[in-house]
């Protein structure tokens, strides 16, 4: 079977910055959902929400997640917050190997976000945008996710070492 870790959760929880590090840890590749629609499309996030609205956004987030899921190298996988929307998408990560889900408190991911700078969907008042979505989603990131790592107060490192342990995969510092 392929290895696949998957990290699910919402903006500011530090999935792109842990899914950096642990694909370094484990010598895999690394995909990050984002970047594989910026590469596809040509345009930011931003824009495709601006110029072809966020359906045109959600299509081609499901298809690069995909792909990135049906690869048959050892990956690690950043999955965008908004990816458990889909009922397919959902599907897809529960048949895709470990799914971790970084769980942060609204507070938490409103600090790390800052102005919302990028994210289409955090609006003029991204801690309350945070909490809302927040609510949504908790169920389906439960629902897709194999494990769970509370992320608040911890540094990147300290999730890293974290997800490789309920990853069963060992830990970062040894
Ligand atoms: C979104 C999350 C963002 C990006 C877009 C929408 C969401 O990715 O895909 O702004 O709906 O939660 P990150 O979770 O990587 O910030």
């Amino acid at each position: 079977m392929v290895d696949r870790l998957v990290l699910v959760g919402m903006m500011g929880a530090g999935k792109t910055t842990v899914g950096r590090l642990a694909a370094d840890h484990l010598g895999w590749r690394y995909l990050d959902s984002d970047a594989e629609v910026v590469a596809a499309t040509g345009c930011t996030v931003r824009e495709l929400f601006a110029e072809r609205g966020e359906d045109a956004f959600r299509a081609e987030e499901a298809s690069v997640l995909a792909e990135a899921l049906t690869g048959d190298e050892s990956v690690v996988v950043s999955a965008a917050g908004g990816v458990v929307l889909a009922e397919s998408n959902r599907r897809l990560l529960m048949g895709s190997g470990t799914v971790v889900w970084l769980r942060a408190r609204p507070g938490t991911l409103a600090g790390r976000v800052g102005s919302g700078d990028g994210r289409p969907l955090l609006g003029e008042d991204p801690a309350v945008s945070l909490a809302d979505l927040d609510r949504v989603r908790r169920p389906l990131y439960e629902e897709v996710s194999t494990a769970v790592v509370d992320v608040d107060g911890l540094t990147p490192l300290q999730v890293v070492d974290r997800v490789l342990e309920v990853a069963g995969l060992g830990t970062a510092t040894g």
